[in-house]
């Protein structure tokens, strides 16, 4: 084949690298572009996209350039002028780079141009294949820094809300079904508990992303007497990626960054979903800010923002899906494809950090209407499963208690209709096994609530608040 060797093309090696001035002409040096001057140029380029990486292709180089030197690969003044022409080139910006198959030939291009001949040497004992691997590390670290820093926050934020809601009663839905009295601090504290695991998905795949392949060269490693521990240290990363064919093509690492953020899309989505529902039903009043009008519909005030957050999750598993897709399949070592890989993780992250931070935002600022959910937490019988709770601590099996108020929720729902449907099941008084003081108490949402102090119940005293949130970063 012959485009996939363009890499190849641009690299001479010449006895140990060192020396300078063979060529004055940078076009005789830099030869990758006799593959891409056809009518497929623009779809081999990835410059325009890569512009995400340049600030990351500027530090492995010069991480690079700086090991290459501390081994003696490159003498001392030529690694200065290289080392110079690439602040220049940060200067210069993304949008000066001379016209190239992607940011790494291009830097390399605007090097050499600078420097002339000798600034081939920036090249020497590396590939772009293990260039763009370190590139992609280096910068998604960063990204998915700030997805944690964002679910951290949003963390946050659900345990302060909650903080004010200890006793705020609520219903608890499923099947969006009434089904049992909780307390906005226990509902809230729920989604935290979610993102804390979230944010441990993103750490673990963190870890991994942390390693560096520079240093793999194409895949195959480099004669030359490279110290990747070196380039490891000078970027930041936590080790390495051993094996240099493994670290040149690898990119489980965005596989696993791509998962967690989807996951944690997923959390949200959730989240989203019932902040939907419930300003449906009144039980919270969304900022203005958090919300949109009709263009037509005058009264009209929607949940717009979290039905967007609700819909990153599909941008989310999508990244993911193309990623796992892209991916799949592709035989060792390098392959082009790559490529179009990371693009999926980027925009999925990018997605996910700004759900993340609306989330966060929506939370802070609604406003709960306490009475209202009060008045809900009252429907649909949603006592009914404490009152069997009730009857069963009495000493009437389970089974059996499940049946008195299931008769009892026909009849009623108040203690007149328990006490009926208990001498009916019971063929005894209701007073035999518990008194009424006892039944009415079941029957209160507050109290419903208060009696489920079991490790994780929504009693007051059981919600646990005392999170060290901030431990995580
Ligand atoms: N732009 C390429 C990528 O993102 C860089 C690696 C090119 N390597 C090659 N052998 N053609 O994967």
């Amino acid at each position: 084949m012959t485009g996939e060797d363009n890499d190849e093309a641009g690299e001479s090696l010449t006895g140990d690298g060192s020396g300078s001035g063979e060529a004055d002409d940078p076009d005789d040096v830099v030869r990758r572009d006799r593959f891409s001057g056809g009518p497929a140029r623009g779809f081999l380029s990835s410059l325009a996209a890569d512009e995400r990486l340049f600030a990351a292709d500027l530090a492995v180089d010069r991480a690079h350039v700086v090991m290459l030197a501390e081994q003696g690969i490159v003498d001392d003044a030529d690694a200065a002028a290289i080392l110079e022409a690439l602040a220049d080139v940060e200067a210069a910006g993304h949008g000066a780079l001379p016209d190239g198959e992607d940011v790494h030939a291009a830097i390399e291009t605007a090097v050499v141009d600078r420097v002339g001949a000798a600034g081939g040497r920036m090249h020497t004992a590396r590939s772009r294949n293990d260039e763009v691997a370190a590139c992609l590390r280096y910068r998604l670290r960063e990204d998915v820094l700030d997805l944690v820093e964002a679910t951290v926050a949003a963390r946050e934020v659900l345990v302060d809300v909650a903080a004010d809601h200890v006793e705020t009663v609520m219903p608890g839905l499923t099947h969006l079904q009434p089904a049992q009295p909780t307390t906005l601090a226990h509902y809230l504290s729920s989604y935290e508990s979610a993102l804390a695991r979230d944010t441990e998905r993103l750490l673990d795949a963190y870890g991994r992303l942390n390693r560096s392949p520079l240093g793999a060269a194409a895949f195959a490693g480099t004669p030359f007497d490279v110290d990747r521990e070196r380039t490891a240290e000078l970027l930041g990363f936590d080790g390495l990626v051993a094996n240099a064919m493994d670290a040149a093509s690898t990119r489980d690492f965005l596989v696993e960054t791509t998962a967690a953020a989807a996951a944690l899309a997923t959390t949200l989505s959730g989240l989203a979903a019932d902040l939907v529902i419930y300003a449906h039903r009144g039980f919270v009043d969304l900022d203005d800010d958090y919300a949109s009008t009709s263009s037509v519909m005058p009264q009209k005030k929607n949940p717009d923002a979290m039905e967007l957050v609700r819909g990153t999750a599909g941008d989310a598993a999508a990244g993911l899906n193309g990623l796992l897709s892209t991916l799949k399949g592709l035989p060792r070592a390098y392959n082009r494809d790559l490529q179009r890989a990371h693009p999926h993780a980027f925009d999925a992250v990018d997605a996910v950090v700004e759900a993340t931070e609306v989330a966060a935002g929506a939370i802070a600022t609604a406003d709960w209407q306490a009475d209202t959910l009060a008045a809900a937490a009252e429907e649909g019988f949603a006592t009914a499963t404490g009152v069997a709770d009730r009857l069963a601590m009495a000493g009437v099996p389970f089974r059996t208690a499940h049946e008195v108020v299931a008769r009892a929720a026909e009849q009623g729902a108040d203690y007149a209709a328990v006490e009926a449907a208990a001498e009916e099941v019971l063929e005894e008084p209701l007073s035999t096994y518990v008194d009424r003081a006892a039944v009415e108490a079941a029957l209160d949402p507050e109290e419903s609530v208060a009696s489920r102090d079991s490790v994780g119940g929504p009693a007051p005293a059981a919600v646990d608040l005392d999170r060290e949130v901030a431990s995580y970063v």
